[in-house]
């Protein structure tokens, strides 16, 4: 189309949606106006001081918001006792532990690994992709060869303990998404500098005993993870095929847009999912978190148990998440 009739195209559709340019400018400016009081913040899914900690004090050293977000999940990663994330993550039901992963910066670029075996670190992987290749996403042993051509190290990813949970999982072989992982699962975190600069990461084994292929919400942009650095970002953790079928982050960022604050825009993608027609919302658990260009921030989840560690003005606390079922 020819650049004159698509400007005069976008124009027309733009009065037709009652949006005008001012009302697009409006909104830029007062995500702009920032409340330096209240940043850097750290948020994340579920109870990990230790990464929020080590995220903050990335950027209060210094690093940027980026690598905030890679050291902080590198730390759960690199947990073994975690057994959703990184090393010691459970098997799919071949015994495989395969990881997804995805980063996002604050100028919207973004790269993400899938279905990835041996490396443990897929959050720094997903970051290689970002910045040294021309892709968004890579998967399976294409991800792992480029993971070793950046120098990352082979490791077998199965702990003993995730090999015994899997030798008695296959006595009986029946799959349940299990709600509540040990109070863990999906690691998802956001944070905002001083400057009001977002960015955010996700990381998982995804679901214990799933089918050897399955990729779930974690490596996939607008699902699992969003940011858009003139409004927030959100992070998804659960049961990824609910979170995939709703794009439950991008959803988020856009109520944000819309003017919902950050708790408001959790509850309401959790009721999108929860209003579905045939919706099994009792059997499974999705959580969300997510943080605005004020440093606001909101988590919701459907069922109990769910929380959020958020590190802002030096303090670093786990905080229960509202849930839509409340027994
Ligand atoms: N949210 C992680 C997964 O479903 O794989």
């Amino acid at each position: 189309m020819k650049r004159r009739k698509f400007i005069k195209k976008t124009s027309l559709l733009s009065i037709g949606l009652g949006i005008t340019n001012d009302a697009f400018s409006n909104i830029h400016k007062e995500a702009i106006n920032l409340n330096k009081d209240a940043l850097p913040v750290v948020i994340a899914t579920w109870d990990v001081k230790l990464a929020t900690k080590v995220a903050f004090a990335t950027l209060i050293n210094g690093g940027t918001v980026l690598d905030a977000i890679e050291n902080g999940c590198k730390i759960e990663e690199a947990n073994e006792k975690g057994q959703s994330v990184g090393k010691g993550g459970l098997p799919d039901r071949n015994g495989n532990v395969t990881l997804d992963a995805c980063i996002m910066n604050s100028k919207g670029d973004c790269g993400s690994v899938i279905f990835l075996k041996n490396i443990k670190h897929a959050i720094s992987l997903a970051r290689k992709v970002m910045e040294d290749t021309p892709h968004v996403m890579l998967s399976g042993v294409g991800a792992e060869e480029f993971g070793y051509s950046m120098g990352f190290k082979k490791e077998n990813l199965l702990t003993e303990a995730s090999k015994k949970a899997w030798e008695k999982w296959k006595k009986t072989s029946k799959y349940n998404s299990i709600i509540n992982i040990e109070n863990h699962d999906t690691i998802g975190m956001l944070a905002i500098d001083s400057d009001g600069n977002i960015s955010g990461g996700c990381t998982t084994s995804g679901l214990a005993y799933k089918m050897h292929g399955r990729v779930g919400d974690s490596p996939i942009i607008g699902s699992g993870l969003y940011v858009d650095n003139e409004i927030g970002g959100a992070v998804a953790t659960g049961l990824g095929e609910e979170v995939v079928k709703t794009v439950g982050s991008f959803l988020i960022v856009e109520l944000m847009r819309q003017g919902h604050n950050p708790q408001q825009a959790c509850e309401m993608a959790i009721k999108r999912i929860v209003n579905k027609p045939n919706s099994n919302y009792k059997n499974f658990q999705v959580g969300y978190i997510a943080l605005n260009k004020n440093g606001d921030t909101g988590c919701y989840s459907i069922q109990k148990g769910f929380s959020m560690t958020k590190y802002q003005s030096y303090k670093n606390v786990n905080i229960t998440s509202d849930s839509y079922l409340i027994s």
